[in-house]
């Protein structure tokens, strides 16, 4: 086998060099053109192919830019957006609430390494007792909602959802959203005490497993204020990493002229308005387990909800 394939590449350099002795000899005029035709047209072929791919890669780059990269930490990165004028229209009614600006907010400083392993772990022994039958479910701890087969169910409603979650597991929860809260206050320049949680706020769990209903289809494009009234402010916290511990499922941006990526990366937090100034999507995943939570804040106190407590669940059983 070695033998044969001395013997080829020894070849080959041979033939080259007899071709091109061959041309240089045969250098009269009735040959030369018809010889170099082809080569004119293959270097302008090779020419065009690669203005076409940089054409191609450049352009891409252009319409696709990455807000927040994964392995990046970043203290504070904000881009304002103009607000949509049903936003503006809205969010006027509430003293204290209204944005200095629209925009968005990604910070990794807020919340701790701590915090987020505790919560990665409530989303995990939580999530352990549900599942959607497709790629994304999702556990309240407010209400007790837990993805199941193609529904939801009361997971504080069932005799082992009773004792999954601990005080402290609430009281971290409380910590991290309280946190957050003071985040949208700092940077949007709003009054924190006139931001109130509300639903839904939950722990997201995306696999690559194939959507089975319409709750797997995360990754259509949508504006939160329009899925969700009550919405105002939307946050997001990642739990796990994008390239690390899955693969696909970054959070996307359309915007007119680009399209911004925000990679999630364990503790970073992204926050915006949720008007239809921040029109988003987010990737389909492609491997892995993706974990994040999703936590919401409205300016209208008649959908403000309290915090997740051991107390109340034990009232509904
Ligand atoms: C941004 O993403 C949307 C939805 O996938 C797509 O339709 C649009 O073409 C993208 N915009 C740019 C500039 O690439």
């Amino acid at each position: 086998m070695s033998e044969t394939r001395k013997r080829k590449t020894k070849n080959i350099p041979n033939n080259s060099i007899s071709d091109k002795d061959k041309t240089k000899e045969g250098e009269t005029k009735t040959v030369s053109p018809k010889s170099n035709i082809p080569l004119r047209v293959l270097s302008r072929a090779v020419v065009i192919f690669s203005l076409l791919i940089i054409v191609y890669f450049t352009s891409n780059d252009g319409a696709f830019k990455i807000f927040a990269k994964q392995n990046e930490v970043i203290s504070g990165k904000g881009q304002i957006v103009e607000c949509s004028s049903a936003y503006l229209r809205e969010i006027d009614k509430f003293e204290g609430c209204f944005p200095k600006q629209c925009k968005r907010f990604v910070t990794d400083k807020v919340i701790t390494d701590k915090e987020v392993d505790e919560l990665l772990m409530i989303a995990k022994k939580g999530l352990k007792y549900g599942g959607s039958s497709g790629g994304a479910s999702i556990l309240d701890l407010h209400s007790g909602a837990l993805s199941m087969g193609q529904h939801f169910i009361n997971f504080y409603k069932r005799s082992e959802g009773k004792n999954v979650f601990t005080e402290k597991d609430f009281t971290t929860y409380k910590v991290v959203k309280n946190k957050i809260k003071y985040s949208i206050g700092h940077y949007f320049g709003v009054n924190p005490e006139k931001i109130y949680l509300t639903h839904p706020t939950f722990f997201s769990e995306i696999t690559s497993k194939e959507a089975v209903t319409v709750h797997d289809e995360y990754w259509h494009p949508h504006v939160d204020k329009e899925t969700y009234k009550s919405f105002h402010y939307t946050t997001l916290l990642y739990l796990t990493d994008y390239n690390i511990d899955f693969k696909g499922g970054r959070f996307v941006f359309i915007d007119e002229k680009y399209n911004r990526t925000i990679e999630p990366r364990k503790g970073r937090v992204s926050m915006f308005t949720s008007g239809k100034e921040n029109l988003h999507y987010v990737e389909k995943v492609t491997s892995g387990t993706r974990y994040a939570v999703t936590i919401s804040f409205t300016c209208d106190k008649q959908y403000a909800i309290g915090d997740p407590d051991k107390r109340k669940f034990n009232n509904d059983l």
